[in-house]
């Protein structure tokens, strides 16, 4: 490997219409405790398009990153939800964002930030310069708001991070897996004008099974163990999910970020407004390993280990 890539700036973006447990309990048979206890979900962000979350948490990467627009090679956008079947709200995006470069969304469910993060990793060693990676989501036109299974669920939200190459010694991407199983589809999917169905407990027990397969898969690529990990970013579906994954990898639960008690399920934005918010928060350091652990819809699962060099 001649190069490598690192993550040089992150931004993310949230609807402003908060919908609570409370709220949901006015119209549907459930409570605040039953969705608090089930999922560790109290509350949800709901609004705006793919694309208006997606250009706001890109331009905020790119500021942090204190690159133009025009210094982008590649915009990936991981969405399950985009605005139009056609074209990619990748599209519509990069023109907001002043960009004239490739620009293309990806599908992987829940685990689209992570295959997004090694597609872009493949284009850096390919000879890219910059790529836009960008997670959003807007779920909640796909949700029966009368379906209590579901409703209380999903979210709307974005986040984003610039990817830039480095010297091969300064890589930050240490390992990665990629997965999917497709006899698993049935269990959760969504038609064209329909609502998303799901089997909830058969997504819940394969979600743990996949979720640490995968990330046995990219510690053991990179020579690493679990006890060599900073910091886990799971994708944010219910924090049961997140507990029964940690307690087979031998990993504490404090070790993971959680953000899903303030923004329900956002998809492919989960895992972007996780790392942002453990960023922000002061809870990584340049030189920590962090892994990234995405499943979802597919059934799809993705991993990624690096190292945190902001
Ligand atoms: N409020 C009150 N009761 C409810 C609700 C609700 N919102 N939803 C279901 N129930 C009831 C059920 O009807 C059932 O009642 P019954 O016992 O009388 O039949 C009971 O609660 C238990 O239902 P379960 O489905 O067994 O509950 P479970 O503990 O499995 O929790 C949940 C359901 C939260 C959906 C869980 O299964 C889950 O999180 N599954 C995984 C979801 C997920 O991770 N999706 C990720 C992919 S998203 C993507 O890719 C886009």
């Amino acid at each position: 490997m001649s190069r490598g890539s690192r993550i040089t700036g992150y931004g993310t973006a949230l609807p402003e219409r908060v919908i609570t447990n409370h709220d949901l309990a006015e119209t549907l048979d459930t409570s605040d405790t039953w969705i608090t206890e089930r999922t560790g979900i109290k509350e949800r962000r709901i609004g705006g398009s793919t694309r208006s979350l997606a250009i706001d948490a890109g331009q905020r990467a790119l500021q942090m990153s204190g690159l133009p627009a025009e210094s982008l090679d590649a915009i990936i956008l991981a969405t399950t939800t985009p605005d139009r079947v056609i074209p990619a709200t990748a599209s519509s995006v990069q023109t907001s964002l002043g960009a004239r470069c490739g620009a293309f969304d990806l599908n992987a469910a829940c685990s689209g930030f992570v295959y997004g993060l090694n597609v872009a990793h493949g284009l850096i060693l390919a000879g890219a310069e910059n790529v836009l990676l960008i997670g959003s989501e807007t779920l909640s036109r796909f949700v029966d708001w009368e379906d209590r299974a579901t409703a209380v669920l999903f979210g709307d939200g974005a986040g984003a991070v610039v990817i830039s190459a480095t010297p091969a010694e300064d890589n930050a991407l240490l390992s990665w897996a990629l997965d999917c199983n497709g006899e698993l589809e049935k269990s959760l999917y969504c038609d064209f004008g329909r609502f998303i169905y799901m089997e909830g407990r058969e997504v819940f027990r394969q979600a743990v099974r996949i979720m640490v397969a995968t990330c046995e898969r990219a510690l053991a690529s990179a020579g690493l163990g679990t006890t060599d990990v900073n910091l886990v970013v799971p994708h944010q579906a219910n924090a049961r999910i997140i507990q029964s994954a940690c307690e087979r990898l031998g990993i504490s639960e404090d070790q993971t970020v959680q953000v899903l008690s303030w923004t329900g399920n956002t998809s492919s934005a989960s895992i972007p407004l996780g790392l942002a918010d453990a960023a922000a928060g002061g809870r990584l350091r340049a030189g920590d390993i962090v892994l990234l652990v995405g499943f979802g819809a597919g059934m799809t699962a993705a991993s990624a280990l690096m190292r945190w060099e902001l």
